[in-house]
């Protein structure tokens, strides 16, 4: 039997500040050639740092909704909580973590996803001392209480030390699994499946 297709068309993959998001371009290419799907890509500020939005464009095949972009940021949000079926923050820092666990919406991303009605993946890439701090646990259980999905860490390479050490943000692999079975449980559920509250959105499901 076919395994069940993706729930929805338009996955938004938002990526943050963290070494993972160097590997952006390479999630890019498996959510278009392997799963099929239109990706798109939103970047926060310390992203921009990391990876290439032209990269990210080139393969996308659309420009990148980013601080720095042609777009103003007001737009810019609204395009794409109108334009994504789901959002997969990947990779999602701590920082980020704290910001969408306690509604802090002070820039693209975080404006981005406090806008939209989507389901949202988040695949964290912490430290050990970030992943061990209360604060960060608190942020977590509180994110997974008001219904984001959340992708475990994974064992993987301290970009510091070269030592092997929890924390690492999940393989795409692993995480578009995961984002395929929270979309699946979601609509099960007969949750709101896309757009958010701009009025440019347009929604499926
Ligand atoms: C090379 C590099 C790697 C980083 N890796 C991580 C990481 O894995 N997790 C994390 O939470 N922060 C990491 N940071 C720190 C974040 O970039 C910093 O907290 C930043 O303020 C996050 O901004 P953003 O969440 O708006 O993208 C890293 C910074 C640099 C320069």
């Amino acid at each position: 039997m076919p395994a069940p297709a993706f729930p929805v068309r338009r996955v938004l993959l938002a990526g943050t500040g963290a070494i993972g998001v160097s590997m952006l371009p390479a999630w890019v290419f498996w959510v278009r050639h392997h799963l099929h799907l239109e990706a798109r890509v939103a970047l926060t500020c310390h992203a921009e740092a990391l990876v290439s939005p032209k990269a990210l464009a080139a393969l996308s095949g659309h420009r990148v909704w980013c601080e720095s972009g042609d777009v103003e940021p007001e737009i810019a949000h609204m395009e794409a909580v109108g334009w994504a079926e789901a959002i997969l923050v990947v990779p999602a820092t701590a920082n980020v973590i704290g910001k969408l666990a306690n509604g802090i919406a002070d820039d693209l991303v975080t404006t981005i996803v406090a806008a939209s009605r989507c389901p949202v993946v988040l695949v964290p890439s912490l430290t050990p001392a970030m992943q061990s701090k209360p604060a960060t646990q608190r942020n977590l259980r509180q994110l997974a209480e008001d219904g984001y999905g959340l992708v475990p860490t994974m064992t993987g390479v301290q970009v510091s030390d070269s030592t092997l050490s929890e924390g690492a943000a999940a393989d795409p692999a692993t995480a578009l699994a995961y984002l395929k079975r929270f979309l699946q449980e979601h609509s099960a559920g007969g949750g709101d499946n896309g757009g958010g509250d701009s009025g440019t959105g347009a929604r499926s499901g």
